[in-house]
């Protein structure tokens, strides 16, 4: 994934304090990724290659930790995230459907975040709301009985609000241009 304006030098920052205060012992690697991951709320790149060069393990087997282990996520978190039940009761009742729906409608796979990092999508085990299967949790509400219809709501329901507030934007700079001409 692309890196944002400015997170190069944050990730840097992060990993350097991270490992000047556990120290570089190669027995180290998966505490400093857990911190790492608290800090920036996912392992990038760059700092797993930052990582293996400070504790002087090879960069493959660095990687093979972070994605052998499901705590630890290769994307970062969406501005939104949808997290869609995979538990038994959800999965017999179409939970493969509603997260397909979102993979197709969002354009990503499950685990992945959308490259403007608007929207993140990934599957979780049962959330214990079994009677409202299938199951999405949408930035932690809980959405029950999804339908492929319904995650066209949802979606829906976030452009409107996304527009929403384009429009307040470009109503306050036109007034402000406004303003200006008035001057
Ligand atoms: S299996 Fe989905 S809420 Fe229990």
């Amino acid at each position: 994934m692309t890196l944002l304006e400015g997170e190069r030098e944050v990730i840097l920052k992060h990993v350097k304090e991270i490992l000047d205060d556990r120290g570089t012992s190669r027995e180290n690697l998966i505490p400093v990724l857990q911190q790492v991951q608290d800090k920036l709320g996912y392992l990038p790149d760059l700092a797993m290659q930052k990582i293996a060069a400070g504790l002087d393990i090879p960069t493959v087997d660095v990687y093979g930790i972070a994605t052998f282990y499901n705590q630890f996520r290769m994307n970062p978190p969406g501005d939104h995230q949808f997290k869609v039940c995979m538990g038994t009761a959800c999965y017999m009742v179409g939970g493969n459907i509603a997260i397909e729906s979102f993979e197709r409608r969002l354009e990503i796979r499950e685990g992945e975040t959308t490259p403007d990092r608007k929207f993140s999508l990934e599957r979780v085990a049962c959330v214990g709301c079994c009677t409202m299967a299938p199951v999405v949790l949408v930035d932690e509400e809980v959405e029950g009985h999804v339908t492929p219809t319904r995650v066209d709501g949802i979606l829906l329901a976030f452009e409107t609000e996304t527009e929403k507030e384009e429009g307040k934007n470009g109503e306050g700079i036109e007034e402000k241009e406004e303003r200006r001409s008035d001057a």
